[in-house]
Formats: C-alpha cells, sequence, structure tokens
C-alpha cells in the first residue's frame, strides 16, 4: 500500500505516450504551428463531441470567458459596469473574466449537497444592472440548467457557462455540457479531464455571428492578415496542444466510465458516514472532475489523512473569490454557504488512473476517521 498522490499528471497521460508522440511529430514536420490543420480538426472533433455547431480553440480557459463576455459587448449585448451572476464559490477565474471585461461579478450562494448556483439567492442578487449569468458546472456536476435558462429568459440575461471541470459531462436528456447556455467556455489545464501539456481552452456556440467574432478576437481582430476589424487580442490554441487535445479526446468516454466509476464507488461506500457527499442530479452523468465532500474538522481530517495513510488530498476552494484582495469591490453580499463550504470541503484523489485497490484505501482511510451517522 503505497502512497496515494492526489492527481499523477505523468501517470495520467501515460497510456498517450506513443500517440502524443506521433500527434508531435506530425507537428514538428508539418512547419505550421498556428491557426492549422490540427485546431481545425480539433475545433470540429469538440463542437461534434459537444453537441454543438462551433467550436474556437483559445489560449486558456480564463481568456475563453473573458473573449465570450468581450465578445458580447461587441455585439451589443453587454455594456461596461453590467453585472454579471457568479456562483459564489467557484475558480477564481470566473471573477476575474469578469472583472477583466469591465463587468461586475455579482457573487451567488451556492446550495448544498449539489454545491451549485442557488437560483433563490440569484434572484435576491438581481439589480436592473445584472444583464448575464455565469453557469459554472463545478466539480463536474452539471448546473441545474433547465431552471437557469428559465430563470436567464424570464429576466432577459444570456448565460455563460463554464465547463473548464465538466467536459462530457451530460444532464438528464443527454445533453452535454457545452451545449446548455448561450454560449460555454472550457479550460484544457493539465489537471482537467481532457487536458493539454500547457495552457489551452475553447469557445462553443451554436451562434455563426457570434463564433466569427470570436474567431477574429483571438487573433487580434483580424480574420484576413492586417486588416483589424474589431478590437482582438492574442489568445490562440496552439497546434502542438491542439493535436494532443485530439489524441486524448478519441479516449474521453473511457476516462469519463473511470471517473464515474471511482465516484460510485465512493459514494456507496461513504454513505452512512458523518460527511456530505457529492450529490449529482437524478439521471445526470457526470464527469467527477473533483470528488467533493465537506467534513467540519477540515484541516485535522487532511492531515490524518496524510500522516496516517498516505492519502493526499486538496480543496477546491478555501477562500471564495468575493474575498480574495484582488476582487473589486462590487455590492457586497452574503453567501453564507458557499462560505461555509471553503470552509469544510476537501477533495478525495479521482483520476482514471486510480486503482480498484487505491479506491479501496481511500475508502477504507476515510470510514477510519469519519464516524457513522
Ligand atoms: C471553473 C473554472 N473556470 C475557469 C478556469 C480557468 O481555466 P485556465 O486555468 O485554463 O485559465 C478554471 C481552471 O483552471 C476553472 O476551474
Amino acid at each position: 500500500m503505497g502512497p496515494i498522490p492526489f492527481l499523477p499528471l505523468r501517470e495520467i497521460n501515460l497510456p498517450y505516450e506513443n500517440t502524443i508522440s506521433e500527434a508531435l511529430a506530425r507537428v514538428r514536420e508539418s512547419g505550421i504551428y498556428l491557426l492549422g490543420d490540427e485546431l481545425h480538426a480539433f475545433e470540429t472533433e469538440w463542437a461534434t463531441y459537444c453537441g454543438t455547431r462551433f467550436a474556437i480553440g483559445v489560449g486558456s480557459g480564463l481568456d475563453a470567458l473573458w473573449i465570450v463576455l468581450e465578445a458580447w459587448k461587441e455585439l451589443g449585448y453587454l455594456k461596461l459596469g453590467d453585472e454579471v451572476l457568479v456562483p459564489a464559490q467557484t475558480y477564481f477565474a470566473c471573477f476575474l473574466a469578469v472583472q477583466r471585461a469591465g463587468l461586475v461579478p455579482i457573487p451567488v450562494d451556492i446550495q448544498l449537497p449539489t454545491a451549485q448556483i442557488d437560483l433563490a439567492d440569484a434572484e435576491r442578487a438581481l439589480s436592473a444592472r445584472t444583464k448575464a449569468i455565469m453557469a459554472v458546472h463545478l466539480y463536474g456536476l452539471v448546473a441545474p440548467m433547465r431552471e437557469i435558462r428559465e430563470f436567464a429568459s424570464a429576466k432577459g440575461l444570456l448565460v455563460l457557462e463554464d465547463g473548464a471541470q465538466a467536459h462530457g459531462a451530460r444532464d438528464a436528456s443527454g445533453a452535454c455540457v457545452g451545449a446548455m447556455g448561450d454560449a460555454a467556455a472550457f479550460s484544457f489545464y493539465p489537471t482537467k479531464v481532457l487536458g493539454c501539456m500547457g495552457d489551452g481552452g475553447a469557445i462553443t456556440t451554436d451562434d455563426q455571428d457570434f463564433a466569427d467574432l470570436v474567431r477574429k478576437i483571438r487573433n487580434y481582430g483580424t480574420s484576413s492578415k492586417y486588416h483589424h476589424e474589431v478590437t482582438g487580442f492574442n489568445s490562440r490554441l496552439d497546434e502542438f496542444q491542439a493535436a494532443i487535445l485530439r489524441t486524448k479526446l478519441a479516449a474521453i468516454e473511457h476516462t469519463l466510465e473511470r471517473h464515474r466509476a471511482v465516484a460510485g464507488h465512493y459514494l456507496e461506500a461513504l454513505s452512512q458516514r458523518e460527511l456530505t457527499l457529492p450529490a449529482p442530479r437524478p439521471g445526470e452523468l457526470p464527469a467527477w472532475h473533483l470528488f467533493v465532500v465537506t467534513v467540519p474538522s477540515r484541516e485535522r481530517f487532511r492531515e490524518r489523512l496524510v500522516s496516517e495513510f498516505q492519502i493526499e488530498t486538496m480543496v477546491h476552494y478555501p477562500i471564495l473569490p468575493s474575498d480574495q484582495p484582488a476582487c473589486l469591490p462590487a455590492r457586497s453580499r452574503a453567501t453564507p454557504t458557499a462560505e461555509r463550504h471553503s470552509q469544510e470541503c476537501v477533495s478525495l484523489p479521482c483520476h482514471a488512473m486510480l486503482l480498484d485497490s487505491q479506491v479501496s484505501q481511500v475508502i477504507q482511510a476515510v470510514q477510519n476517521l469519519i464516524p457513522p451517522k
């Protein structure tokens, strides 16, 4: 029984070693490193996988969120100072993208046990300046999209999905994350379910005009060389990353199956313990990017998991974005469930290379430390 690291990235990429080497050689020999065949092929494959008409590769998940908002500004759907509702417990990128676009992130509380946005609180957070809502599929569970869409259409809000943690997650109707809002942003940061070997991201949409605009914004505002039509940026998914992603995308269902099997074991074995387990909605197929439980004495629990059982855990996330010094002052709102969650959440190891014996090791350790209900 060896130590169990939280996410051994080298091991996770090991099954793709040969195909990735071939893909990298293909790009090297092509002499084209940006905006070439690999990117175009990946964009087609990613759009098809998500069930959208278009996918546009960009430099990171943060850029994907930010470029969507910039494009909506360019189209006149948003203007400087407009407010965007964002779940209070999430990665800081969600808030930063809104701020970077000159918009104002408004934290909305989450509900447990799903840890997804609480629409009753979203209603309370509305103001005359609210123009969009960010539907973050946190930890790889699916945000309550039907309710979010109904709420957004009743209030006239745009819906931006953040699928960074939920590649391939599906709701009960079988719809895939990325195809459920007005636009979606993805990150391919190396730790993600579909991760590259560097930074990468993508935007998905069904809207042709929006897709064309996003393609310009990611490439200096041009659609043809030296003609700068809009204020753009340099945020391109490079050919090496696109080639790696194509290789790994071919096996994504296998990866997801393994994540779901690991999560299934945890859910079954820990259901009678004094902790809060993640709770997907009926019929949903999460991506299980993270398996996050809550325990009241988190630090002690984590310490004992490492010192007594050599099991590494992580915390996603210990400080709410709205409490970060880098968060610009907005209308301040109390988000008590998110606050408590940030103090009690712990992520257990959950990835495709985790062996059954390691899953059992984690379960036994948790059972040892957490009493029955
Ligand atoms: C929910 C969420 N949104 C956005 C991002 C930003 O992605 P990136 O790191 O690729 O910029 C991340 C993660 O890194 C994330 O977890």
